[in-house]
């Protein structure tokens, strides 16, 4: 328990308790079984998609309004004599005598207790029928027999998102509620068309697994005029009214009334389904809701969806674990880093109770993402990487922003930027380093159309995609040789100085040899043509000998130039002296000397240092009325513009362990664990979850500093994951076996690793007699001492493999 019992982590479960429904914001959990995906609060407040939160939004959720945190997955237990209360405390707010909320990897479940009565809801999608589970289970310890009427709610949306909010009005004509009798179920119908996968529109449907008391299919009539979901007068009467709509807000609520004898318990769960088809095949979906309503309607086959998902959660996050001194840091790499990246890989930075679900994916924040993934599920992230290859252009450039599941209108964003193709041979080693089976590179891939940026035509290997991706970046290298940065580098307001398009990218260019260095491994070791080596190497020695003559500012690494040809990030400039991203990078790319990349990180953490990692720029632009920077009304200390950014400390972390100075590295990797920054900035002023990365934390040249902006949809966690696991730990994959590099602190006697890789177990046990922070004295795998530090995976047999370190001198 934290010093103020506000929650506690249970790492056995794998799990969170949240002992305060009134947190200063909503502390999300995402429910998924991969294609119906919901999140919900500490409060029950969240939302429900299938597949698009653009197209098949289902449930609404106020954004940027108050009250805050709602509608959401309401539960209501109603008394004999009137009261009402809520397991999650919200919306009705009714006082309870005892109550909390846990989150658990793809689960929640809230536990309220009134009157001797105690509510215990669980909420969770099945995992083979797209279906939400309101799970609710009442025990009667008040010694007297209670009659209790139960209500489930769940306020549904116009399935189109945009098409709600701007065209609602209208679109209200053509929603429809029914209730099918023989199914016992409120059925919702969206008929509205013109997204662009008519077929699939899913019918909406709630149902109990037995038969309901009273429902409701229209949200006006249920929660009654100047009222909401606090006090709805379906439930004050006892009674949702059994209304439907054929214009208007749909809603669907269902009621059962039980008798709960002392000492005894009931369980009744209500289900909130989708079920594709429902404008095109109507009685075809009817029958198959009403297959699905088999497993919704015993009680043992709901169990058996609950456990698949059990199942699915401890399988991901089985293949790696650690056990380390501290446990802090322990729990966030175990647990907490990896459940993530798994929800960064399937939402990107799109949807969280303050990111309203329309930006699709990042073309590089998901390939970031994979690169996360890769080591826990390599399937996914070959996938999505097939995916993003195929929402390139053929001149090697790629679009910004795209998701599957939409269509050609929707969040595709057609920017063109420095960086975005040039993650994908990051993705792609991750994927070989895991697997080793390089057919993947010789897989097709068709290219993005420019006339409409959704239409794919012809198709190229994937090595040619990565190769074309180098010509984009050798075709557009600006005067002084570095990438163009056009809207853009990995860092999205940096397009300030490039506006004209003669801005160039030092980071970018960074970023470049380190991809190309991976290309020319990973072209050695598939055997590609000589003459992709030649090139490729070329244009490796080019970029770094530009890197070394016009990158160097004398005490630290530049970070580009402006459409006018003045350097940006130097200690000429006022503002933004020194970016932390080119100290970082340089050292990963292998540029410049040891002393100089040792001077660049000595100055970022001299600048840039705060209790809770470092910052982006230092000092930051200043903004309107003073306006040095007019194009992008930053304040400093917000975001881009001088927070601590979160993601480019895994950078850091990355530089510090490559340069041996563990203590810097786990002095940033460790303040920034989320608990543990939460508990030093203070719960008020930090705000969000202590178990999820931000994007940044505002700096210290804003008032509001310490405040963690930006919960859950970042880059961070999977970059975390990464850094945790395999550069500071040690255990990294790459092309020629598993790597055992290790940068721990001094103090460390030993730690343990278990990991899968490429079909084997690997259990890890490292012995650090001499207290050093790195270097590795000897390697012995199934008791036998390899040469040198890296695990050929050809030469080890057996399911575990059981590999001792010492390291030392
Ligand atoms: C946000 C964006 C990401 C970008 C980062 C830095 O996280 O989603 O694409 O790289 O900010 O600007």
């Amino acid at each position: 328990m934290n010093d103020n019992n506000v929650y506690a982590f249970n790492d056995e479960e794998k799990s969170i308790r949240i002992n305060r429904s009134d947190l200063p914001t909503p502390w999300i959990n995402y429910l998924s079984n991969g294609r119906l995906h919901a999140f919900v609060s500490q409060a029950g407040g969240g939302m429900a998609w299938w597949k698009s939160p653009i197209t098949y939004r289902m449930t609404h959720y106020r954004y940027q309004n108050v009250p805050m945190d709602g509608p959401g997955f309401y539960t209501y237990v109603r008394e004999k004599d009137g009261t009402t209360w809520s397991p999650t405390f919200r919306p009705c707010e009714t006082p309870l005598d005892d109550w909390y909320a846990e989150h658990h990897a793809g689960w929640s479940k809230f536990v309220g207790t009134k009157n001797g009565v105690t509510a215990t809801l669980k909420l969770f999608c099945a995992m083979d029928t797209d279906a939400l589970c309101y799970d609710l289970e009442i025990k009667n310890d008040s010694g007297e027999e209670k009659e209790l009427d139960l209500f489930a709610y769940a306020d549904l949306a116009q399935l189109e998102w945009t098409t709600d909010l701007f065209y609602g009005y209208y679109i209200q004509s053509q929603v429809t509620t029914f209730y099918d009798e023989d199914m016992d179920a409120v059925i919702y119908r969206y008929q509205h068309t013109p997204q662009p996968f008519v077929e699939d529109v899913p019918l909406i449907w709630m149902a109990a697994d037995r038969k309901m008391d009273s429902w409701s299919g229209d949200r006006e009539k249920f929660l009654g005029p100047y009222r909401w979901e606090q006090n709805p007068i379906g439930v004050e009467k006892g009674h949702c009214g059994n209304d439907t709509i054929e214009c208007g807000h749909p809603c669907t609520a269902g009621q059962v009334s039980v008798t709960v004898k002392p000492g005894e318990t009931e369980r009744v769960v209500f289900t909130l389904g989708v079920a594709p088809g429902g404008l095109i095949k109507h009685k075809e979906t009817m029958a198959n809701i009403k297959q699905d309503l088999e497993t919704f309607r015993s009680l043992e086959k709901i169990d058996g969806q609950f456990q698949a998902l059990e199942n699915w959660w401890s399988n991901h996050l089985s293949k790696f674990d650690c056990e380390i001194p501290n446990k802090d840091i322990q729990r966030q790499i175990n647990i907490w880093s990896p459940i993530q990246t798994v929800h960064n890989g399937r939402y990107s930075r799109s949807t969280s109770w303050h990111a309203p679900g329309y930006r699709g994916f990042g073309y590089r924040d998901t390939a970031t993402d994979m690169v996360g993934v890769a080591y826990r599920d390599p399937k996914w992230a070959t996938d999505m990487c097939l995916y993003l290859l195929s929402q390139q252009f053929e001149d090697g450039h790629a679009l910004h922003t795209c998701y599957p599941e939409d269509g050609p209108a929707m969040s595709r964003g057609a920017s063109k930027h420095a960086d975005d193709h040039l993650w994908m041979p990051m993705v792609v080693y991750a994927i070989l380093s895991e697997t080793g089976d390089y057919s993947l590179l010789e897989k097709d891939v068709p290219w993005l159309s420019e006339e409409d940026n959704w239409t794919t035509y012809g198709s190229a290997t994937v090595w040619e995609h990565l190769m074309r991706g180098v010509d984009f970046t050798e075709n557009n290298l600006g005067e002084k040789g570095f990438p163009l940065t056009f809207d853009g580098d990995w860092n999205d307001i940096i397009l300030r100085f490039s506006r004209a398009g003669k801005g160039e990218s030092i980071f970018c260019g960074q970023q470049y040899v380190i991809i190309l260095r991976q290309m020319i491994e990973i072209g050695k070791a598939a055997g590609k043509p000589q003459k992709d080596l030649d090139r490729l190497q070329d244009c490796l020695s080019r970029m770094v000998k530009n890197l070394e003559d016009h990158a160097w500012d004398g005490e630290y690494w530049r970070r580009g130039y402006t459409d006018e040809g003045d350097i940006v990030g130097t200690k000429e400039a006022e503002y933004g002296k020194i970016f932390i991203n080119p100290q970082s990078w340089s050292v990963w790319a292998g540029v410049g000397t040891e002393e100089q990349n040792n001077s660049g990180m000595d100055n970022a953490i001299k600048y840039t240092a705060t209790d809770f990692g470092l910052r982006l720029v230092h000092p930051g632009f200043k903004t309107y009325p003073h306006d040095p920077d007019p194009f992008t009304g930053y304040n400093p200390g917000c975001a881009e513009n001088g927070a601590v950014f979160c993601q480019a400390n895994g950078w850091v972390i990355i530089a510090l362990s490559k340069l041996g100075r563990a203590e810097d590295a786990w002095k940033i990797f460790g303040d920034m664990i989320p608990h543990t920054a939460l508990n030093n900035i203070g719960l008020e002023r930090y705000e969000a979850e202590p178990y999820a990365y931000v994007s940044n934390i505002i700096g210290p040249e804003n008032k509001r500093h310490g405040w963690a902006n930006v919960t859950q949809v970042t880059g961070t966690a999977a970059w975390m994951d990464l850094v945790g696991t395999q550069y500071l730990l040690g255990v990294r994959p790459g092309l020629r076996g598993l790597e055992i590099d290790p940068c721990i602190p001094a103090d460390w006697k030993s730690y343990s690793v278990t990991r899968e890789y490429r079909g084997r177990t690997y259990i890890i046990s490292v012995a650090n007699p001499d207290g050093v922070v790195k270097g590795v004295k000897s390697v012995t795998v199934n008791g036998v001492e390899i040469e040198g530090n890296i695990i050929d995976p050809a030469t080890v047999s057996g399911g575990e493999v059981v590999v001792e370190v010492v390291m030392g001198e």
